[in-house]
């Protein structure tokens, strides 16, 4: 009948069963066996029931994402809703895996929903910039109520199954690996008790109370005004549900589709999407394929309890492998430890993890104090002070200590891994594993492989990123990788421009508004202006601010000044320093003073960075740069990070500009040969 859709008749039951790998997504292929196999059961006579159900792993996870862009081949989504919910037979949707947006939406037309307790169930769309485009806003609050419906829409958030049959979104709970018999006794169970067929589009009872009070809808957007900032999807999403309140249900399906079509249009939406693919591009390595071999990590070793090293064990740890934890001396590694305790302890009191739970990841941590302790372990991180000689000295001893087999992995910012590696015996088992800060909690990782790093050691460390809920970013050896390395002339170009008349507020306020939660001035005050590159030599604008005793935030003074609640203000102190740094370099001001010009200064030099970071082969796409400013450095998603903003840009207009920068400021503004390439054959680096 259809390469996707089986049918197969249980007595007075159809069970129509969809199977199309690897998500069940609501392509042309799913599309038209629902069709068929709705028709085929509407005019059977035999059959007075049917379940809904999918093979593979999941019911549909919504609309197929690929044909975005292109012509809706027939029937579309709509057509195959109306058959169903039109029909005069009940539907029983049978869920596993999970239900989410055009699935969840196809489920909320059946008449009936029946779950397997580990389904879950959701409208992410939000997360594409879009919103539920197939009835979901208009009858999800029919079910849950406006409260619910707001917060589970403009959120994305998934609902388990219990929730979801708390909130009346599943009918019943079927045992778990008995969700097919369990669904055709419940729709068997519907047709013994005759019960009636349920439209959820004709309830009106969970709107009612929301009707004539707009100070519902004007709460939640002033309480999320900060989260949905920037994005566009949000506030098209409330109207949407002050339309399902409002007006009558097709003229809501109409408003639906009208803030459907502006959200599928905009940039922010196409940012998003672009981000969806480039987040699963990133663990495709040509010369590594999926199935390469891996190693087992059943134990790891870290060493340095520091900063860094802390965090990285708790991923560790708290993806339940074992970690033995090392430092130089018993003080250190209680300080450590008790960080570490900290911050399980600050989860359990949010009410994220049970103080069972707490003791169970401190009870797989092993404190030591000699890197003999961990000749057993299958993998090493190391994170220690960011020196090569320190780094050197600790490889040579492993390469003595570890097992042969053990993967030996350094967190070092900006050494060259290689020359780390050539410290051991064994050099193609060394890794980098670049964590962020705080580690427990940022979800990149760099994983940087060296000139002889094994495939297979690659291999295991990308899975591992999997593992402990971080996205890896594969990047070749250079200064800083991706990230660092990419972003380092925001930081720069910041410096240079203060000197030439915009104030570091003027300059932060403009990073703000463009999406990042923080401009570069106040994030140097929070890290400390003594931490980021020293540079004890020359004479630079931090070492003077740093010759003040100007260390930031936590010497209340740094570019800003700092009341006792941590709030900045413009520093009068900070603008004598800058001022009489100016005269001494002999810049005088005049710099750019307009938002749009200030942003070309600082983000430009990014996108040129990006460029060369893909023309020397340190990155393998401009999708994962992406990915790296995104979750490294908080670059708004909504942007779709610098190499996707550059293609909205237009790579003409930042290769002109960066030109005549170069021609007012200097070579640091040359243009990448390949961005100039790109530029003159008419590419984009999203294609
Ligand atoms: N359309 C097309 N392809 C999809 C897809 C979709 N909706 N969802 C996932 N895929 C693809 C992925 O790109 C990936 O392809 P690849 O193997 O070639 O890289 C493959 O399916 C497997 O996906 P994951 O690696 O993400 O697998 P997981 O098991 O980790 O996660 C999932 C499965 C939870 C379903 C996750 O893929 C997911 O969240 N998908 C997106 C769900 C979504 O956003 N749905 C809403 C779509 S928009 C919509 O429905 C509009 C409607 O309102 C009109
Ligand atoms: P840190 O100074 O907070 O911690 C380093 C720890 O290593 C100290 O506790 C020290 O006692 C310990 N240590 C030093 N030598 C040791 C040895 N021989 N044996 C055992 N322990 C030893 O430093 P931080 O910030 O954690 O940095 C560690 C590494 O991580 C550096 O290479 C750094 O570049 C890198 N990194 C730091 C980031 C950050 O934001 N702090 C971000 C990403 C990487």
């Amino acid at each position: 009948m259809s390469e996707v859709a089986t049918m197969t008749i249980e007595g007075e039951v159809g069970v129509l069963t969809i199977d199309s790998p690897p998500v069940n997504a609501l392509g042309i292929a799913t599309r038209r066996g629902l069709d068929r196999g709705f028709r085929d059961f509407a005019g059977n006579p035999a059959i007075r029931a049917i379940v809904l159900i999918c093979g593979g792993r999941t019911f549909f996870a919504g609309a197929d994402i690929t044909e975005f862009g292109k012509p809706m081949q027939e029937p579309g989504l709509q057509d195959v809703f109306d058959i169903i919910e039109d029909g005069v037979k009940p539907v029983v949707a049978a869920i596993h895996g999970t239900a989410l947006g055009g699935g969840l939406e196809l489920a909320l037309i059946c008449h009936y929903r029946v779950a397997v307790p580990s389904a879950r169930l959701g409208l992410p769309e939000v997360h594409l910039g879009l919103l539920p485009g197939a009835g979901g806003t208009q009858r999800l609050p029919r079910i849950v109520g406006v409260d619910a419906a707001l917060d589970l829409i403009t959120s994305g958030r998934q609902l388990s199954a219990t929730q979801a049959r708390e909130l009346g979104v599943v009918d019943e709970l079927a045992g778990e690996g008995r969700l097919r018999e369990d669904a055709i006794a419940f729709a068997r169970r519907l047709l013994a008790e005759d019960r009636p067929l349920l439209r959820v589009r004709d309830r009106q009872d969970m709107i009612e109370p929301a009707r004539g009070k707009p100070e519902i809808f004007a709460d939640f957007r002033r309480r999320n005004a900060r989260s949905f900032r920037g994005f566009k999807a949000p506030e098209n999403i409330i109207k949407t549900i002050e339309a399902a309140v409002a007006l009558p249900f097709e003229e809501g399906m109409k408003r639906e589709a009208e803030l459907f079509a502006d959200l599928y249009e905009s940039t922010e939406s196409l940012a998003q999407r672009h981000v969806f693919f480039a987040e699963r591009q990133t663990s495709k390595i040509a010369d590594v394929p999926a199935d390469t071999p891996t190693l087992p990590v059943r134990s790891v070793g870290v060493i340095g309890a520091g900063t860094m090293g802390g965090g990285i064990a708790m991923n560790f740890v708290s993806a339940g492998i074992p970690v033995t934890l090392v430092e130089m001396d018993q003080a250190a590694l209680d300080r450590g430890l008790s960080v570490i305790r900290k911050n399980y302890e600050n989860t359990a009191k949010k009410g994220r993890m049970t103080q069972a739970q707490v003791e169970a990841c401190m009870g797989l941590i092993t404190p030591a104090l000699s890197l003999d302790s961990l000749a057993e372990m299958d993998l090493i991180v190391e994170a220690v002070f960011e020196s090569m000689a320190v780094k050197q000295d600790i490889f040579a001893k492993l390469g003595r200590v570890a097992r042969p087999d053990a993967i030996l992995a350094s967190n070092t910012s900006f050494l060259d891994l290689d020359a780390i590696a050539e410290a051991t015996t064994l050099p193609e088992r060394v890794i980098g594993l670049h964590f962020f800060s705080p580690a427990n909690v940022m979800r990149l990782l760099e994983v940087v492989r060296g000139a002889r790093t094994s495939k297979q050691v690659v291999a295991t460390a990308m899975k591992l990123a999997r593992q402990i809920g971080k996205i890896a970013v594969l990047s070749r050896v250079c200064n800083g990788f991706i990230a660092n390395r990419l972003m380092a002339p925001r930081m720069a170009q910041s410096e240079a421009l203060v000197l030439e008349g915009p104030t570091p507020a003027e300059i932060d306020r403009v990073i703000y508004d463009y999406g990042f939660a923080m401009g570069p001035f106040q994030m140097i005050d929070l890290v400390g202006l003594d931490v980021i590159g020293r540079d004890a030599n020359v004479r630079t604008l931090r070492g003077d601010l740093v010759a003040r005793d100007r260390l930031g935030q936590k010497k209340n003074g740094g570019f800003y000044d700092y009341d006792e609640a941590r709030k900045p203000t413009p520093s009068p102190v900070a603008a004598t320093i800058i001022a009489d740094f100016a005269k001494s370099e002999g810049v005088a001001a005049g710099g750019p003073q307009s938002d749009a010009d200030i942003l070309t200064r600082l983000l430009y030099p990014i996108v040129n960075e990006g460029a060369r970071i893909l023309e020397e082969g340190i990155a393998l796409r401009a999708g994962d740069i992406d990915m790296a400013a995104i979750l490294g450095y908080g670059w708004p998603v909504y942007t779709g990070g610098p190499m996707f903003w550059a293609d909205t840009v237009g790579l003409p207009t930042i290769v002109a500009r960066l030109k005549e920068m170069q021609a007012a400021h200097g070579d640091a503004f040359a243009p990448a040969h390949l961005l100039e390439t790109m530029a003159a054959e008419g590419k984009r680096f999203s294609e």
